[in-house]
């Protein structure tokens, strides 16, 4: 087999070396092409270009495949939890039991906010979206943590990462009882990281907070199906941030702040309020024919990668359907939702394009029944996929070929031409 494509332009040809990935595709090195050729390849929104190396996540988009560090995402969900997951995606390996340990010690005891970057979240009004909180919030934690703006030491990115893991549910929490005109909750190093955060969310001091052990499950394991996904686009706007050296709270924030848009992590809000517009099943047939007649998109369907099954929506929906059933809760929107799945699975328009349920399309109506707002839904994918963007800048940072990012592009402006005075225009 060729380790090489030959590419012609003109009467020159272009020899291209053919890099071998552990699995998946090949791909075809375009480092040298400019220099050698002075062409530029064109690939808007990366649809054929690997924009780095990783040994973090890989997907098989066409047989719906998800593996962190190579263990199936199914498997991590039923049988792992969150934390180790972290660690797994931060360091390469699930953890010993000593190794374990220490980690959990480490990201219990970065939890707490310092006191005076409390004062920031009064400064946001009580009806702004709490993403608009997180990314001014998550940014806003750069400034407290001058010990640790060193990029290039890894011991300074390893505090910094586990930091991140450590505050992200406490600000999260914050957000979230800011918005509701709610007293804040400290942290308890006592509890896991999932029940530790249910309780900064739902404990009022009124009475005493009781956990659940089924919501404690269901949102760690929700964690778990977020927590990394590859070279998406906010993985991809942290590195490209990163590959400044900029400090990584600040690349984080870019990161929350691309994810927020509805093609991305704010899909599930959408999807909820699509669930809510159509309202009942007997809407399914007309709502679907907007869809087809490109009104809209049927959002919580399609995926840049998946041309199958999104892994993570088949234990999506089997966690929706214990954590109502649990809770004895008969959400009707549950019954849309089953209903518009069946009937965009077998109509030829959603066959054709190879769309299928992604993540989003069951977790709205589990996080609804857990009790969380849907403005609140995109903040606890924020929270979840902090380790994924963390261990892939910490990678990043790990390959010694690492370079700012800079991707250029086909000008079709207006050529070189001269200044004219305001007097003589037009
Ligand atoms: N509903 C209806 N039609 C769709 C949908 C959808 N949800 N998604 C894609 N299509 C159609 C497109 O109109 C296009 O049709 P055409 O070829 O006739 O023009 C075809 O399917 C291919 O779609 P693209 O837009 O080229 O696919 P792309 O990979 O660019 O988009 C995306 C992927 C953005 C996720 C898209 O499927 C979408 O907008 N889905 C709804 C939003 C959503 O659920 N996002 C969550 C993504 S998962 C995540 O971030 C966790």
């Amino acid at each position: 087999m060729t380790d090489k494509a030959t590419l012609t332009i003109g009467d020159k040809s272009y020899d291209l070396p053919i890099l071998k990935g552990s699995t998946g595709p090949d791909v075809v090195d375009v480092r040298k092409f400019y220099g050698d050729s002075d062409h530029f390849t064109f690939d808007p929104a990366f649809t054929s270009t690997a924009s780095c190396e990783s040994k973090i996540t890989y997907i098989d988009g066409d047989a719906g495949i998800l593996l962190h560090r190579g263990y199936p995402i199914g498997q991590l969900a039923e049988e792992s939890s969150f934390l180790e997951v972290c660690h797994l995606l931060l360091n390469g390996e699930l953890p010993t039991a000593d190794e374990f340990a220490k980690f959990e010690h480490n990201i219990t005891y970065h939890t707490m906010l310092h006191a005076q970057f409390d004062s920031f979240f009064q400064g946001f009004r009580r009806d702004a979206h709490p993403m608009a909180v997180m990314t001014g919030a998550v940014g806003a934690l750069s400034a407290f943590y001058a010990d640790s703006l060193n990029v290039d030491d890894p011991k300074q990115r390893e505090i910094s990462a586990h930091r991140l893991i450590a505050k992200m549910p406490t600000i999260a929490a914050r957000a979230f009882q800011y918005s509701q005109g709610r007293p804040f909750v400290t942290p308890r190093n006592e509890l896991s990281y999932s029940e530790n955060f249910l309780r900064m969310c739902f404990s009022v001091p009124a009475e005493d907070w009781v956990p659940n052990p089924i919501l404690t499950r269901a949102m760690d394991r929700i964690f778990i199906l977020h927590a990394d996904h590859e070279q998406n686009a906010s993985t991809s706007t942290v590195r490209l941030a990163g590959s400044s050296g900029a400090h990584p709270f600040a690349c984080i924030a870019a990161g929350i702040a691309c994810l927020w848009g509805p093609s991305h992590g704010g899909a599930n809000q959408e999807a909820l309020e699509m669930l809510e517009e159509i309202g009942t099943v007997e809407n399914i047939p007309a709502y679907v024919q907007g869809v087809k007649d490109r009104k809209y998109k049927l959002m919580g369907f399609g995926h840049r990668v998946y041309k199958n099954f999104d892994p993570r929506a088949k234990v999506m929906q089997k966690t929706c359907y214990e954590v109502l059933e649990q809770l004895g809760i008969n959400d009707p929107l549950l019954h849309v939702a089953m209903e518009l799945e069946k009937v965009a699975l077998s109509d030829p328009y959603f066959i054709d394009r190879k769309l299928y349920p992604n993540i989003d399309f069951y977790s709205g109506i589990t996080l609804r029944a857990m009790g969380f707002p849907k403005e609140m839904f995109t903040v606890l994918f924020a929270l979840a996929r902090t380790v994924g963007w963390i261990s892939q800048w910490k990678e990043m940072f790990e390959d010694p070929s690492r370079k700012i990012g800079r991707p250029r592009q086909l000008y079709t402006g207006a050529t070189q031409r001269d200044y004219v005075p305001v007097d003589k225009r037009g």
